[in-house]
């Protein structure tokens, strides 16, 4: 059996999950980011990561998603700014999983990641924003060793299930 990890980062937050994910598997695995890839044929798991944008996946990961062979088994992760468990990050999965219609979701997890101080900045200072963007600045420490464990935790649930 072999599984494929593969992400999406603009500032380095998913590839931490992605690494965590990565060791914690315990079969024939690659490491790649979802770009580079080539040949998606020959996994029996693929692991994808993105960071939420715009409440949603972004433009890469979903072409990625898109064009996995029919019957394909994924797992998806995610990094978001936005409260764990929260609204704006469920729709993100649910659109993720909307994409899904020919592989076979196995599960998600998701956790904080930074935020770009910059994108603070600018939405900090609009009404419409400054509510999302104050909640965003307390995800400065995420990902953290917790959200890691979790996330081989969640790797290694996904493997045994194979
Ligand atoms: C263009 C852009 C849009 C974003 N939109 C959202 C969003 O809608 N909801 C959210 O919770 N976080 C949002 N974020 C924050 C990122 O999801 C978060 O910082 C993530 O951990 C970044 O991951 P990365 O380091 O792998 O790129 C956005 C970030 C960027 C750059």
């Amino acid at each position: 059996m072999k599984a494929l990890v593969t992400y999406y980062t603009q500032t380095g937050n998913t590839e931490k999950l992605a690494r965590a994910i990565y060791e914690a598997i315990s079969i024939e695995k690659a490491f790649m980011p979802i770009d580079e890839i080539k040949d998606k044929g020959g996994y029996d798991v693929v692991f994808i990561g993105f960071p939420v944008h715009a409440h949603s996946v972004p433009a890469k990961a979903e072409t990625f998603i898109r064009s996995l062979p029919s019957g394909q088994k994924v797992a998806f992760f995610s990094t978001h700014g936005s409260l764990r468990g929260g609204q704006l990050p469920k729709q993100a999965f649910e659109h993720a999983l909307g994409l899904a219609t020919k592989i076979k979701v196995l599960g998600q997890y998701g956790c904080r990641g930074k935020v770009d101080p910059k994108i603070i900045a600018a939405l900090i200072t609009k009404p419409e924003n400054r509510a999302w963007a104050e909640e965003a600045q307390g995800a400065e420490r995420h990902p953290d060793e917790h959200d890691l464990a979790d996330a081989r935790l969640f790797a290694q649930g996904i493997i045994s299930s194979l």
